[in-house]
């Protein structure tokens, strides 16, 4: 994804014809969404003070190495928020409608950062020292997705959170601790609510201009990066998620891109291309086509692991 490019005049006109979807979806989201206090999920009673220059003890939390970098991930991930505010309001612009939705946005994904940080600290799930280090840097490098135009902003978005919801709440169920499993099906179910927005946005723009909307959400599916990749020791960490089965390519394209590209926005049978755009199609279906055959690699060959796994197991005498 390259830096976010000056705004063309075709950007604005599209970005006009596109607000009017904005104000009834902030509408929904609000008449849908629960408010909740991020206090109400934190077992504060398990907690005690760090003594001075004590060290952090993983065995006083014990966890499988894939979990606990998710929940290190997902919290750096939700810490990255003031440069997505960023982000967003760059591609959308600071005005009305649009802040309408972007201002309450950033409330709610504020309170992800509070909850989750609060429950690991509380539980010592996770280093302190490491998380507040790699916090530091993680913002102060402000390594962030900078979509190409405001449709393929939306593009990625849409996808972006319907990826949050699947790794928080695939986090939550390997989390032996019903406080935990409780906090993060509490956060992802913030993260489903988003994800409509921004489908539904992404629909509307769909059917405002198809071949563009091709286009962008070909260059954002092929190029689609989890908004982490400035987090230390990043690839080690996705590699750990993706051994648990967290989050991989398999889950990346069943539970995330077939939803949207296949199911949502229907690119197969989508009418109304120009050249450019049924270019764009065709190579977005053979990317889906190659996704969904190495997908279907990685899951044979997890539950081939999972058999030999169980069959060391087994008790021989009742074999
Ligand atoms: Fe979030
Ligand atoms: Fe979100």
């Amino acid at each position: 994804m390259g830096r976010v490019s000056r705004r063309t005049r075709a950007d604005a006109d599209f970005l006009r014809e596109l607000a009017a979807a904005v104000p009834p979806l902030v509408e929904r989201h609000l008449a849908t969404q629960r408010d909740w206090l991020p206090h109400e999920f934190v077992p504060w009673s398990r907690g005690r003070d760090f003594e001075p220059d004590e060290e952090w003890d993983p065995g006083e939390f014990p966890l499988p190495e894939g979990v606990r970098s998710a929940l290190f991930v997902n919290l750096l991930t939700e810490d990255n928020l003031p440069h997505y505010f960023a982000t967003i309001t760059h591609v959308f612009g600071a005005t009305e409608p649009w802040t309408e939705w972007s201002f309450r946005w950033t409330a709610e994904e504020h309170r992800h950062s509070i909850a989750i940080r609060d429950y690991l600290t509380v539980t010592r799930a996770v280093d302190p020292v490491a998380l507040e280090r790699a916090r530091m840097a993680q913002v102060s490098g402000g390594q962030v997705p900078r979509p190409d135009s405001p449709l393929d902003g939306v593009c990625y978005v849409a996808m972006q959170e319907l990826a949050t919801r699947v790794a928080h709440r695939n986090t939550g169920t390997r989390l032996d601790d019903p406080v935990g499993q409780r906090l993060m099906k509490r956060v992802a179910m913030d993260e489903n609510l988003h994800y409509l927005f921004y489908r539904d946005l992404a629909t509307r723009a769909r059917d405002i201009d198809p071949s563009r909307f091709m286009v962008s959400l070909d260059r954002q599916v092929r190029g689609f990066a989890m908004p982490g990749t400035g987090i230390t020791d990043f690839n080690r960490h996705s590699r750990a998620i993706a051994r648990e089965g967290i989050y991989d390519l398999a889950v990346h394209h069943d539970h995330v891109l077939v939803p949207t590209v296949e199911r949502t926005w229907e690119i197969e049978s989508l009418e109304g291309l120009d050249a450019e755009g049924e270019q764009a199609r065709r190579r977005l279906l053979d990317h889906m086509a190659r996704l969904a055959r190495l997908s279907e690699r990685l899951r044979e060959r997890r539950s081939s692991r999972s058999t030999r796994v169980a069959d060391q197991h087994q008790d021989p005498a009742r074999a």
